[in-house]
């Protein structure tokens, strides 16, 4: 029907205010890669998503000892490494090996490995960790071989602990990205975070760069308020919320959207479907239904081909 396909007030805002960085299409992100198919925050898996057509690609980032960004999930090594065999000795006292405890060249003589026992065998060779400026560098070259531009969505893991660990992120951070290429309200990248404070620090710091305001538990309830979310547009472009949160106030999205915010859930599993009788089913739930813009998913080709049936890509 037609009275379907006119738009709120609240998506001509969406739309009108939208930037390149800023699709009015709906997007697909990469969560970890093609974390699905290959290990996560590992090139190749970065490189099967863009091949697969994810718009953009996810790395966690965390700083070593020397200062260097690696795409790593956790600030510990041993859930996606042999660090406990390698190292066996540097433990801190709470048993955990800690990325921030390792120089770049110590870390790159581990081998990385799948987090998860049900997917990429765990014992396989051949993968390392890679820092956030291989996969830039990667990123311009497939960009380079295959004409096709795609987006880049870090987010910096714990930067109130590494700025404790006296490893600040933000000011390295964006001496980093800006040497990349990335400058700008309309560069292709989202920076990402579940840290306010961080997001605030990167505004005063001068970065005009696209960011989203990551929501996890309840420590982040009074920020998915009205008062709550005009706080957060006034430094973020977007807030990626867990998709939980999305379907316990499915409002949300139209709050967000009142205030030109990009809604980005996270994370879609179609090894891990909770409550859907097929994948399909639950990005259709969010995607159609609930309007989002975007949404973190492990498996980014099903995403892209979900988008194209329905018309939306
Ligand atoms: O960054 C969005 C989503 O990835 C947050 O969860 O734990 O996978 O980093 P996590
Ligand atoms: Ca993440």
């Amino acid at each position: 029907m037609l009275s379907d396909w006119i738009p709120t007030l609240a998506t001509v805002v969406a739309l009108v205010s939208a930037s390149p960085a800023m699709p009015a299409e709906p997007i697909v992100i990469a969560h970890r890669g093609a974390s699905g198919y290959l290990p996560e925050h590992t090139l190749p898996a970065y490189a099967l998503a863009f091949g697969q057509g994810a718009d953009y690609l996810e790395p966690d980032l965390v700083l070593t000892k020397d200062g260097v960004f690696i795409c790593l999930h956790d600030i510990h090594l041993e859930a996606t490494t042999d660090v406990e065999q390698v190292f066996s000795e540097r433990k801190r006292a709470d048993g955990r090996w800690y990325a921030a405890d390792f120089t770049l060249e110590e870390i790159r003589s581990l081998r990385a490995h799948e987090r998860l026992e049900d997917r990429f065998p765990q014992d396989a060779p051949g993968f390392v960790v890679p820092t956030f400026e291989e996969l830039l560098e990667m990123v311009r070259g497939l960009e380079r071989t295959t004409g096709r531009r795609v987006g880049v969505y870090p987010e910096l893991k714990a930067p109130a602990w590494h700025r404790q660990q006296g490893l600040p992120m933000e000011e390295r951070f964006l001496e980093l990205v800006r040497r990349h290429g990335y400058q700008g309200r309309d560069a292709t990248i989202f920076v990402q975070c579940f840290e306010l404070e961080t997001l605030e620090r990167l505004r005063a710091l001068g970065s005009e760069l696209p960011q989203i305001m990551l929501f996890g538990g309840e420590e982040h309830d009074p920020l998915a308020t009205e008062a709550g979310l005009d706080r957060v547009a006034r430094f973020a472009n977007g807030i990626g919320p867990s998709k939980d949160r999305v379907v316990a106030d499915p409002e949300l999205v139209a709050r967000a959207h009142a205030r030109s915010l990009l809604v980005h859930p996270y994370t879609f599993r179609a090894d891990r479907l909770e409550g859907y009788p097929t994948f399909d089913a639950e990005l259709a739930r969010f995607y159609v239904e609930l309007r989002v813009d975007g949404l973190f998913t492990d498996f980014p080709d099903l995403a892209v081909q979900f988008l194209a049936k329905r018309g939306l890509r």
